[in-house]
């Protein structure tokens, strides 16, 4: 056997891959719930405190006997539910483990090296991945400013607009944004889809959409049949509460489904998220709760973070971000030293912030209790 000292993977891999960072998963979470039990309070990773509906628990037990099975590879029950409740064609459908591996796929599938891709200063971290891995020119825009009156650190659609070029094949926006939590009406996206050509994708990544009830912001699926190029992903992670079974989606003209089909591992989604996303969106009345249960707990987090002298952003998500105007890693520190886990923004380009899930009631009692 040949020793493999000096061996190193990383000298021929694919240098765009060469170029990429490892996704940083944030603490050891179950080191973290070994240490502190049930005293952590877990607001670092936006995640639903009201838990799934009972529907979806007792689809996911019921598909645990057929585990020996595959999965339907074109998931079709869930297609259908989806295409009936937003009024669109299953044809418009495609399903991802995730809709991080939607993001990615959208990516390798339609730039390679010689184009680029836009997408903005604090939009959400797997733009600049998926952008990267493909090898295309990263185009990325200034955000608005840090005092900009409804969207502090928001995307700039203007600037954006103005960044396309003949080469860009994918434009991605997030609304609202993770991790600033801030958002764009409906007028500004008309406005923006009519600058932008036709032969680049536009990729609302609408993760948060079902918490949203800004004025003058719906759906982008409004703009759907005007602009071909327009595609919307949505999750089941935040509102629906399924973050641990990996499941999302998106709505985009057939053609654009019909590309991304030929790279779709071909059981990307597992048969229990199948199962599990059908019941939940079924159970209108649990959703209702939880996204009512987030904006009730989240307006109260705020006035009482506000009252304490921290500067919030504004949020249409299950989070807020307080902005320290200095360095937020002695707080963060703190809050984690008594088992309060928020996620510091460094890596953003954010170090001054901190961005905090909504958790329960008692989670977001004991964040309050642990602030300085
Ligand atoms: C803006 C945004 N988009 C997409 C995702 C990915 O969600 P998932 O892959 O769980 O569907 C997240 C998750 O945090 C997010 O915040």
């Amino acid at each position: 056997m040949r020793a493999d000292t000096g061996f190193d993977a990383s000298r021929f891999a694919n240098p765009a891959i060469a170029s990429l960072r490892a996704y940083d998963p944030g603490h050891d979470l179950p080191l973290l719930r070994q240490r502190f039990g049930a005293q952590i309070a877990e607001l670092g990773s936006n995640e639903n405190p009201v838990g799934p509906s009972l529907r979806a628990l007792e689809a996911v037990r019921a598909q645990l006997g057929e585990v020996h099975r595959h999965p339907d590879p074109r998931g079709g029950a869930l297609k259908n539910a989806l295409a009936a409740r937003l009024g669109v064609d299953a044809s418009r459908i495609a399903l991802g483990n995730g809709s991080h591996e939607l993001l990615m796929l959208l990516a390798q599938c339609f730039a390679d090296p010689a184009h680029s891709i836009v997408w903005s200063q604090y939009g959400f971290a797997v733009f600049a991945i998926a952008a990267a891995a493909t090898g295309a020119q990263s185009l990325c825009v200034p955000a608005l400013a840090a005092d900009h009156p409804y969207a502090p650190y928001g995307h700039d659609l203007v600037a954006m607009a103005k960044a396309v070029r003949a080469d860009t094949r994918i434009v991605y926006l997030a609304n609202p944004n993770n991790p600033t939590g801030t958002w764009f009406d409906d007028a500004a996206l008309a406005v923006f889809l009519d600058a932008v050509p036709q032969d680049a994708l536009v990729v609302l990544d609408g993760a948060y959409h079902e918490y949203v009830d800004a004025p003058g912001l719906t759906t982008a699926l409004r703009f759907a049949d005007a602009h071909p190029n327009l595609v919307v992903t949505r999750t089941f992670s935040k509102a629906h509460a399924l973050a641990g079974l990996r499941i999302g989606y998106l709505i985009a003209h057939p053609s654009v489904v019909a590309v991304l089909e030929r790279l779709r591992e071909s059981f990307n989604v597992n048969a229990v998220a199948l199962a599990a996303a059908e019941a939940a969106l079924s159970d209108r009345d649990h959703l209702a709760r939880s996204v009512e249960f987030n904006r009730g707990e989240r307006e109260w987090l705020r006035g009482e973070l506000v009252a304490r002298g921290y500067r919030c952003l504004p949020s249409q998500t299950n989070f807020l971000m307080i902005d320290l105007g200095h360095d937020a890693s002695t707080l963060e520190k703190c809050l984690l030293g008594q088992g309060v886990i928020v996620r510091p923004m460094a890596g953003y380009g954010l170090p001054h912030t901190l961005r905090i899930s909504i958790g329960g009631h008692a989670e977001n009692e004991r964040l309050l209790r642990a602030l300085p």
